[in-house]
Protein backbone atom coordinates (compact mmCIF):
# COMPACT_ATOMS: atom_id res chain seq x y z
CA UNK A 1 0.00 0.00 0.00
CA UNK A 2 1.26 3.66 -0.49
CA UNK A 3 2.05 6.07 2.20
CA UNK A 4 -0.75 7.96 3.06
CA UNK A 5 -0.74 11.68 2.50
CA UNK A 6 -1.72 14.45 4.35
CA UNK A 7 -2.25 18.25 4.24
CA UNK A 8 0.95 20.39 4.65
CA UNK A 9 1.93 21.68 7.73
CA UNK A 10 0.37 24.49 8.78
CA UNK A 11 -2.85 23.72 6.42
CA UNK A 12 -6.20 22.15 7.47
CA UNK A 13 -9.14 21.11 5.60
CA UNK A 14 -13.00 22.92 6.12
CA UNK A 15 -14.90 20.46 7.27
CA UNK A 16 -18.65 20.37 6.22
CA UNK A 17 -18.83 20.30 10.18
CA UNK A 18 -17.01 23.62 10.20
CA UNK A 19 -19.30 25.85 7.99
CA UNK A 20 -21.97 26.55 9.92
CA UNK A 21 -20.29 28.68 12.40
CA UNK A 22 -17.93 30.10 9.48
CA UNK A 23 -20.81 30.93 7.54
CA UNK A 24 -22.40 33.02 10.35
CA UNK A 25 -19.02 34.67 10.47
CA UNK A 26 -18.80 35.40 6.33
CA UNK A 27 -22.46 36.17 6.39
CA UNK A 28 -22.40 39.02 9.25
CA UNK A 29 -19.18 40.41 7.84
CA UNK A 30 -21.30 40.45 4.05
CA UNK A 31 -23.93 42.11 5.45
CA UNK A 32 -22.28 44.73 7.89
CA UNK A 33 -19.71 45.47 4.77
CA UNK A 34 -21.84 46.16 2.38
CA UNK A 35 -24.50 47.96 4.39
CA UNK A 36 -22.28 50.20 4.75
CA UNK A 37 -21.35 50.55 0.96
CA UNK A 38 -18.23 48.24 0.98
CA UNK A 39 -18.19 46.25 -2.46
CA UNK A 40 -16.58 42.90 -2.47
CA UNK A 41 -13.16 42.05 -4.51
CA UNK A 42 -11.09 39.20 -5.14
CA UNK A 43 -7.63 39.53 -6.61
CA UNK A 44 -5.36 36.43 -7.65
CA UNK A 45 -3.83 34.13 -5.24
CA UNK A 46 -0.40 34.71 -6.13
CA UNK A 47 1.07 38.31 -7.15
CA UNK A 48 4.32 39.62 -8.33
CA UNK A 49 6.73 39.01 -6.16
CA UNK A 50 8.22 42.41 -6.47
CA UNK A 51 4.23 44.13 -5.05
CA UNK A 52 5.02 42.81 -1.74
CA UNK A 53 8.67 43.59 -1.88
CA UNK A 54 7.43 47.17 -2.42
CA UNK A 55 4.30 46.93 -0.62
CA UNK A 56 4.95 45.51 2.37
CA UNK A 57 8.39 46.40 2.26
CA UNK A 58 11.64 44.11 2.02
CA UNK A 59 12.50 44.93 5.81
CA UNK A 60 9.79 43.15 7.46
CA UNK A 61 9.37 39.58 8.55
CA UNK A 62 6.19 38.76 6.00
CA UNK A 63 8.87 39.64 3.06
CA UNK A 64 12.24 38.48 4.65
CA UNK A 65 11.25 35.27 5.65
CA UNK A 66 7.67 33.93 5.33
CA UNK A 67 6.26 34.12 1.77
CA UNK A 68 5.82 31.68 -0.71
CA UNK A 69 7.72 32.85 -3.41
CA UNK A 70 8.64 30.42 -6.79
CA UNK A 71 9.29 31.22 -10.10
CA UNK A 72 6.76 30.11 -13.03
CA UNK A 73 7.77 28.44 -16.24
CA UNK A 74 8.57 31.63 -17.78
CA UNK A 75 11.10 32.45 -15.03
CA UNK A 76 9.25 35.05 -13.30
CA UNK A 77 9.34 35.77 -9.79
CA UNK A 78 5.79 35.00 -8.19
CA UNK A 79 4.42 34.62 -4.63
CA UNK A 80 1.19 33.47 -3.02
CA UNK A 81 -0.50 36.05 -1.48
CA UNK A 82 0.84 37.20 2.06
CA UNK A 83 -1.96 39.72 2.86
CA UNK A 84 -4.53 41.60 0.72
CA UNK A 85 -3.53 45.81 0.83
CA UNK A 86 -1.25 45.48 -1.52
CA UNK A 87 -3.02 43.18 -4.23
CA UNK A 88 -6.22 45.78 -3.39
CA UNK A 89 -4.04 48.91 -4.24
CA UNK A 90 -2.47 47.03 -7.10
CA UNK A 91 -5.95 46.77 -8.78
CA UNK A 92 -7.44 49.91 -7.66
CA UNK A 93 -4.55 51.61 -10.17
CA UNK A 94 -4.78 48.47 -12.43
CA UNK A 95 -8.68 49.55 -12.96
CA UNK A 96 -8.29 53.38 -12.84
CA UNK A 97 -10.59 53.42 -9.54
CA UNK A 98 -9.01 56.82 -9.10
CA UNK A 99 -11.37 57.82 -11.75
CA UNK A 100 -14.65 57.17 -9.19
CA UNK A 101 -15.92 58.69 -6.73
CA UNK A 102 -13.46 58.47 -3.38
CA UNK A 103 -12.66 56.81 -1.29
CA UNK A 104 -13.46 53.36 -3.01
CA UNK A 105 -14.34 51.12 -0.34
CA UNK A 106 -13.96 47.55 -0.76
CA UNK A 107 -14.02 44.63 1.27
CA UNK A 108 -12.46 40.37 1.19
CA UNK A 109 -13.11 37.06 2.15
CA UNK A 110 -10.00 35.95 0.76
CA UNK A 111 -6.94 33.22 1.89
CA UNK A 112 -3.47 34.08 2.10
CA UNK A 113 -0.25 32.44 2.65
CA UNK A 114 3.08 32.88 5.25
CA UNK A 115 5.10 30.48 5.78
CA UNK A 116 5.57 31.19 9.61
CA UNK A 117 5.91 28.54 12.41
CA UNK A 118 2.62 26.87 12.85
CA UNK A 119 0.70 27.08 16.25
CA UNK A 120 -2.84 27.03 18.11
CA UNK A 121 -4.45 30.61 15.74
CA UNK A 122 -1.42 30.23 13.39
CA UNK A 123 -1.62 28.81 9.77
CA UNK A 124 0.24 28.72 6.74
CA UNK A 125 -2.63 29.43 4.87
CA UNK A 126 -5.27 31.24 6.69
CA UNK A 127 -8.38 33.47 5.81
CA UNK A 128 -9.58 37.09 6.43
CA UNK A 129 -11.93 39.18 6.23
CA UNK A 130 -10.60 42.49 5.10
CA UNK A 131 -11.92 46.35 3.91
CA UNK A 132 -10.18 49.04 2.39
CA UNK A 133 -10.84 52.47 1.70
CA UNK A 134 -8.96 54.46 -0.97
CA UNK A 135 -8.77 58.11 -1.90
CA UNK A 136 -9.66 60.24 1.44
CA UNK A 137 -7.03 61.04 4.09
CA UNK A 138 -10.46 62.41 6.17
CA UNK A 139 -10.57 61.01 9.47
CA UNK A 140 -13.98 59.61 9.22
CA UNK A 141 -12.96 57.01 6.90
CA UNK A 142 -10.52 55.48 9.56
CA UNK A 143 -13.45 55.78 12.57
CA UNK A 144 -15.68 54.08 10.24
CA UNK A 145 -13.17 51.25 9.48
CA UNK A 146 -12.88 50.90 13.34
CA UNK A 147 -16.23 51.23 13.91
CA UNK A 148 -17.23 48.42 11.41
CA UNK A 149 -14.58 46.26 12.77
CA UNK A 150 -15.93 46.03 16.49
CA UNK A 151 -19.20 45.76 15.06
CA UNK A 152 -18.35 42.52 13.02
CA UNK A 153 -16.38 41.31 15.86
CA UNK A 154 -19.38 42.09 18.50
CA UNK A 155 -21.68 40.77 16.39
CA UNK A 156 -20.44 37.49 15.84
CA UNK A 157 -19.65 37.37 19.84
CA UNK A 158 -15.80 37.35 19.94
CA UNK A 159 -15.29 37.07 24.05
CA UNK A 160 -12.79 39.50 25.81
CA UNK A 161 -12.38 42.29 22.66
CA UNK A 162 -9.71 44.66 23.24
CA UNK A 163 -8.83 47.47 20.71
CA UNK A 164 -5.73 49.68 20.87
CA UNK A 165 -5.59 52.74 18.94
CA UNK A 166 -2.44 54.71 18.06
CA UNK A 167 -0.54 56.92 15.37
CA UNK A 168 2.57 57.02 13.75
CA UNK A 169 2.16 60.24 12.14
CA UNK A 170 3.01 60.93 8.81
CA UNK A 171 6.39 59.68 6.76
CA UNK A 172 8.15 63.27 7.26
CA UNK A 173 6.90 63.54 10.51
CA UNK A 174 8.61 60.36 11.70
CA UNK A 175 11.79 61.17 10.52
CA UNK A 176 12.82 63.34 13.11
CA UNK A 177 11.11 60.91 15.61
CA UNK A 178 13.43 58.05 13.93
CA UNK A 179 16.44 59.99 14.32
CA UNK A 180 15.72 60.29 18.29
CA UNK A 181 15.08 56.91 18.33
CA UNK A 182 17.93 55.57 16.96
CA UNK A 183 19.51 57.39 19.30
CA UNK A 184 18.11 55.83 21.99
CA UNK A 185 18.58 52.84 20.71
CA UNK A 186 22.44 53.18 20.07
CA UNK A 187 22.76 53.98 23.69
CA UNK A 188 21.65 50.85 24.78
CA UNK A 189 23.22 49.10 21.92
CA UNK A 190 24.61 46.03 24.15
CA UNK A 191 21.20 45.59 25.57
CA UNK A 192 19.34 45.14 22.57
CA UNK A 193 18.54 41.66 20.88
CA UNK A 194 20.91 40.84 18.02
CA UNK A 195 18.04 41.24 15.25
CA UNK A 196 16.99 45.05 16.90
CA UNK A 197 20.12 45.88 16.46
CA UNK A 198 20.51 44.74 13.27
CA UNK A 199 17.60 46.81 12.25
CA UNK A 200 18.43 50.36 13.81
CA UNK A 201 19.42 52.10 10.70
CA UNK A 202 16.41 50.21 8.84
CA UNK A 203 13.36 50.06 10.69
CA UNK A 204 14.06 51.26 14.36
CA UNK A 205 10.57 51.14 15.16
CA UNK A 206 10.07 47.59 15.12
CA UNK A 207 12.44 47.53 18.32
CA UNK A 208 8.51 48.09 19.97
CA UNK A 209 7.48 44.64 18.58
CA UNK A 210 10.08 42.90 20.49
CA UNK A 211 9.61 40.14 22.93
CA UNK A 212 13.48 40.07 23.98
CA UNK A 213 13.59 41.02 27.40
CA UNK A 214 16.32 43.39 27.26
CA UNK A 215 14.99 44.60 24.29
CA UNK A 216 11.60 45.14 26.06
CA UNK A 217 14.11 46.78 29.18
CA UNK A 218 15.02 49.37 26.64
CA UNK A 219 12.33 50.75 24.78
CA UNK A 220 10.46 51.25 28.19
CA UNK A 221 12.30 54.74 28.16
CA UNK A 222 12.35 54.83 24.28
CA UNK A 223 10.50 58.24 22.94
CA UNK A 224 7.43 57.88 22.43
CA UNK A 225 5.94 58.73 18.78
CA UNK A 226 2.68 59.80 20.08
CA UNK A 227 4.83 62.54 21.76
CA UNK A 228 6.21 63.77 19.35
CA UNK A 229 3.53 63.65 16.08
CA UNK A 230 3.37 66.99 13.61
CA UNK A 231 0.22 69.49 14.46
CA UNK A 232 -1.28 67.79 11.09
CA UNK A 233 -1.00 64.34 12.27
CA UNK A 234 -1.49 65.32 16.10
CA UNK A 235 -4.89 66.50 14.77
CA UNK A 236 -5.84 63.87 12.65
CA UNK A 237 -5.34 61.68 15.56
CA UNK A 238 -7.44 63.78 17.85
CA UNK A 239 -10.51 63.80 15.23
CA UNK A 240 -10.63 60.24 14.61
CA UNK A 241 -10.74 59.58 18.75
CA UNK A 242 -13.13 62.43 19.03
CA UNK A 243 -15.75 60.48 16.68
CA UNK A 244 -14.90 56.99 18.18
CA UNK A 245 -15.89 58.68 21.43
CA UNK A 246 -18.91 59.76 20.08
CA UNK A 247 -20.04 56.85 18.76
CA UNK A 248 -19.12 55.41 22.03
CA UNK A 249 -16.67 52.44 20.78
CA UNK A 250 -14.47 51.41 24.00
CA UNK A 251 -10.19 51.77 22.91
CA UNK A 252 -6.89 52.46 24.56
CA UNK A 253 -4.32 54.79 22.82
CA UNK A 254 -1.08 52.51 22.87
CA UNK A 255 2.07 54.99 21.83
CA UNK A 256 4.13 51.87 21.41
CA UNK A 257 1.74 49.96 18.25
CA UNK A 258 3.74 49.01 15.71
CA UNK A 259 2.06 46.51 12.79
CA UNK A 260 4.17 44.37 10.58
CA UNK A 261 4.23 45.82 7.48
CA UNK A 262 5.88 49.22 6.25
CA UNK A 263 3.32 51.05 4.41
CA UNK A 264 1.24 52.63 7.60
CA UNK A 265 0.86 56.44 8.43
CA UNK A 266 -1.46 57.84 11.02
CA UNK A 267 -3.61 55.81 12.15
CA UNK A 268 -2.84 52.03 13.11
CA UNK A 269 -5.07 49.52 15.60
CA UNK A 270 -5.36 46.37 16.49
CA UNK A 271 -8.04 44.19 18.32
CA UNK A 272 -7.09 41.20 20.36
CA UNK A 273 -9.24 38.44 22.35
CA UNK A 274 -8.32 37.56 26.36
CA UNK A 275 -9.79 34.18 25.32
CA UNK A 276 -6.98 33.19 22.55
CA UNK A 277 -3.82 32.54 23.59
CA UNK A 278 -0.46 33.67 22.24
CA UNK A 279 -1.30 34.70 19.00
CA UNK A 280 -4.35 37.02 20.19
CA UNK A 281 -4.97 39.35 17.53
CA UNK A 282 -8.13 38.85 15.78
CA UNK A 283 -7.70 42.32 13.19
CA UNK A 284 -5.65 45.16 12.64
CA UNK A 285 -5.50 47.85 10.02
CA UNK A 286 -4.22 50.89 9.85
CA UNK A 287 -3.72 54.11 7.31
CA UNK A 288 -1.14 53.53 4.31
CA UNK A 289 -1.15 56.91 2.94
CA UNK A 290 2.28 56.58 0.50
CA UNK A 291 1.31 52.79 -0.49
CA UNK A 292 -0.22 53.34 -3.89
CA UNK A 293 2.49 55.97 -5.07
CA UNK A 294 5.13 53.14 -4.08
CA UNK A 295 3.16 51.03 -6.15
CA UNK A 296 3.87 53.59 -9.38
CA UNK A 297 0.12 55.40 -8.81
CA UNK A 298 -0.55 59.02 -7.65
CA UNK A 299 -0.48 59.96 -4.10
CA UNK A 300 -3.44 58.54 -3.12
CA UNK A 301 -4.69 58.40 0.84
CA UNK A 302 -6.04 55.20 2.05
CA UNK A 303 -6.57 52.80 5.18
CA UNK A 304 -8.16 49.36 5.99
CA UNK A 305 -8.22 46.26 7.90
CA UNK A 306 -8.36 42.35 8.08
CA UNK A 307 -9.67 40.02 10.31
CA UNK A 308 -8.40 36.12 10.79
CA UNK A 309 -11.45 33.77 10.36
CA UNK A 310 -9.99 30.98 12.05
CA UNK A 311 -9.06 33.52 15.02
CA UNK A 312 -12.53 34.87 15.34
CA UNK A 313 -13.86 31.23 15.14
CA UNK A 314 -11.50 30.09 18.22
CA UNK A 315 -12.40 33.48 19.91
CA UNK A 316 -16.42 33.66 19.26
CA UNK A 317 -19.01 32.08 21.69
CA UNK A 318 -22.29 30.59 20.82
CA UNK A 319 -22.03 30.48 17.23
CA UNK A 320 -25.28 28.84 16.15
CA UNK A 321 -24.92 25.59 14.48
CA UNK A 322 -28.40 25.28 12.03
CA UNK A 323 -28.75 21.73 11.23
CA UNK A 324 -29.51 21.08 7.59
CA UNK A 325 -33.73 21.37 6.57
CA UNK A 326 -35.05 18.39 4.55
CA UNK A 327 -38.26 18.73 3.43
CA UNK A 328 -38.62 15.55 1.89
CA UNK A 329 -36.92 12.35 1.10
CA UNK A 330 -38.03 10.21 -2.14
CA UNK A 331 -37.96 6.77 -0.97
CA UNK A 332 -38.81 3.71 -3.41
CA UNK A 333 -40.59 0.08 -2.36
CA UNK A 334 -40.36 -1.16 -5.81
CA UNK A 335 -37.43 -2.24 -7.37
CA UNK A 336 -38.33 -0.82 -10.62
CA UNK A 337 -39.24 2.70 -9.02
CA UNK A 338 -35.25 4.21 -9.17
CA UNK A 339 -36.87 6.51 -12.42
CA UNK A 340 -39.86 7.43 -10.87
CA UNK A 341 -38.16 8.27 -7.83
CA UNK A 342 -35.70 10.48 -9.62
CA UNK A 343 -38.32 12.10 -11.34
CA UNK A 344 -40.54 12.75 -8.45
CA UNK A 345 -37.67 14.16 -6.59
CA UNK A 346 -36.23 16.46 -9.45
CA UNK A 347 -39.70 18.02 -9.51
CA UNK A 348 -39.81 18.52 -5.53
CA UNK A 349 -36.91 20.40 -6.23
CA UNK A 350 -37.69 22.63 -8.95
CA UNK A 351 -41.01 23.62 -7.02
CA UNK A 352 -38.33 24.69 -3.98
CA UNK A 353 -37.90 21.96 -1.50
CA UNK A 354 -35.31 20.65 0.11
CA UNK A 355 -34.77 16.57 -1.25
CA UNK A 356 -33.06 14.48 -0.88
CA UNK A 357 -32.86 10.53 -2.43
CA UNK A 358 -32.37 7.71 -1.74
CA UNK A 359 -28.37 7.55 -3.32
CA UNK A 360 -27.01 4.05 -2.26
CA UNK A 361 -29.49 0.89 -3.11
CA UNK A 362 -30.97 0.38 0.53
CA UNK A 363 -33.68 -1.80 0.97
CA UNK A 364 -36.94 0.18 2.25
CA UNK A 365 -36.18 -0.20 5.90
CA UNK A 366 -32.75 1.05 5.17
CA UNK A 367 -34.00 4.25 3.07
CA UNK A 368 -36.54 5.20 5.69
CA UNK A 369 -33.45 4.89 8.65
CA UNK A 370 -31.81 7.67 6.45
CA UNK A 371 -34.66 9.70 6.18
CA UNK A 372 -34.60 9.87 10.38
CA UNK A 373 -30.57 10.03 10.07
CA UNK A 374 -31.12 13.13 8.04
CA UNK A 375 -33.91 14.53 10.17
CA UNK A 376 -36.54 14.57 6.47
CA UNK A 377 -39.55 15.93 7.48
CA UNK A 378 -41.49 13.89 5.08
CA UNK A 379 -40.87 10.85 3.07
CA UNK A 380 -42.53 10.03 -0.08
CA UNK A 381 -42.44 6.60 -1.00
CA UNK A 382 -43.39 5.23 -4.08
CA UNK A 383 -44.92 1.93 -3.89
CA UNK A 384 -46.95 -0.15 -6.24
CA UNK A 385 -50.79 1.83 -5.20
CA UNK A 386 -49.21 4.82 -5.62
CA UNK A 387 -46.87 7.26 -3.57
CA UNK A 388 -47.59 7.53 -0.09
CA UNK A 389 -46.13 10.41 2.22
CA UNK A 390 -44.87 9.22 5.81
CA UNK A 391 -44.88 12.43 8.31
CA UNK A 392 -41.60 11.66 10.37
CA UNK A 393 -42.84 13.46 13.02
CA UNK A 394 -45.91 11.44 13.62
CA UNK A 395 -45.18 8.13 11.99
CA UNK A 396 -48.70 8.60 10.21
CA UNK A 397 -49.08 7.44 6.44
CA UNK A 398 -51.37 8.00 4.05
CA UNK A 399 -51.47 7.14 -0.17
CA UNK A 400 -51.59 10.68 -1.73
CA UNK A 401 -51.86 9.76 -5.27
CA UNK A 402 -49.99 8.78 -8.15
CA UNK A 403 -48.07 11.81 -9.39
CA UNK A 404 -45.92 14.38 -8.03
CA UNK A 405 -48.21 17.08 -8.53
CA UNK A 406 -50.68 14.69 -5.90
CA UNK A 407 -47.35 14.69 -3.08
CA UNK A 408 -47.02 19.05 -3.62
CA UNK A 409 -50.70 19.30 -2.80
CA UNK A 410 -50.73 17.05 -0.16
CA UNK A 411 -47.37 18.99 1.53
CA UNK A 412 -49.07 21.69 0.85
CA UNK A 413 -52.11 21.59 2.39
CA UNK A 414 -50.12 19.86 5.83
CA UNK A 415 -48.16 23.22 5.47
CA UNK A 416 -51.41 26.30 4.81
CA UNK A 417 -49.50 29.38 3.82
P1 LIG B 1 -2.18 41.40 9.77
O1 LIG B 1 -2.19 41.99 11.15
O2 LIG B 1 -0.91 40.79 9.29
O3 LIG B 1 -2.67 42.55 8.79
O4 LIG B 1 -3.30 40.30 9.67
C1 LIG B 1 -4.62 40.59 10.05
C2 LIG B 1 -5.22 39.43 10.79
O5 LIG B 1 -5.06 38.22 10.04
C3 LIG B 1 -4.53 39.10 12.13
O6 LIG B 1 -5.05 39.92 13.15
C4 LIG B 1 -4.93 37.65 12.33
O7 LIG B 1 -6.25 37.55 12.84
C5 LIG B 1 -4.93 37.11 10.91
N1 LIG B 1 -3.67 36.40 10.65
C6 LIG B 1 -2.49 36.91 10.25
N2 LIG B 1 -1.56 35.94 10.12
C7 LIG B 1 -2.17 34.77 10.42
C8 LIG B 1 -1.77 33.39 10.46
N3 LIG B 1 -0.53 33.02 10.12
N4 LIG B 1 -2.69 32.46 10.81
C9 LIG B 1 -3.95 32.83 11.14
N5 LIG B 1 -4.39 34.10 11.10
C10 LIG B 1 -3.52 35.06 10.76
C11 LIG B 1 -2.80 42.43 7.43
O8 LIG B 1 -2.78 41.38 6.84
C12 LIG B 1 -3.07 43.74 6.75
N6 LIG B 1 -3.19 43.49 5.30
C13 LIG B 1 -4.33 44.36 7.31
C14 LIG B 1 -4.65 45.66 6.64
C15 LIG B 1 -5.62 45.87 5.72
N7 LIG B 1 -4.05 46.82 6.82
C16 LIG B 1 -4.60 47.73 6.06
N8 LIG B 1 -5.55 47.17 5.36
Amino acid sequence: MSERLQAPRGTSDVLPADWPARRVVEETARRILEAAGYRRIETPVFEATELFARGVGESTDIVQKEMYTFEDMGGRSVTLRPEGTAPVCRAYLEHGMQTLAQPVKLWYLSSFFRQEKPQAGRYRQFWQIGAEAIGSDDPAVDAELVLLLHTILAEVGVRGVRLRLGSLGSPEGRLVYRGLLQDHLRAHEAELSGEVRARIDLNPLRAFDSDHPGTQRVMQSAPRLLDHLSPDDAEHFAAVRAMLDAAGVPYEVDPSLVRGMDYYTRTVFETTSDALGAQSGVGGGGRYDGLIEMLGGPPTPGNGWAAGIERILLAAEGLPAPVPVVDLFVASAKDDGREGAFALATEARRAGLAVQQELAGRSLKGQLKQADRLGARYVAILGDEGISLKDMESGEQEVVGSSSAAVARALKGRHPG
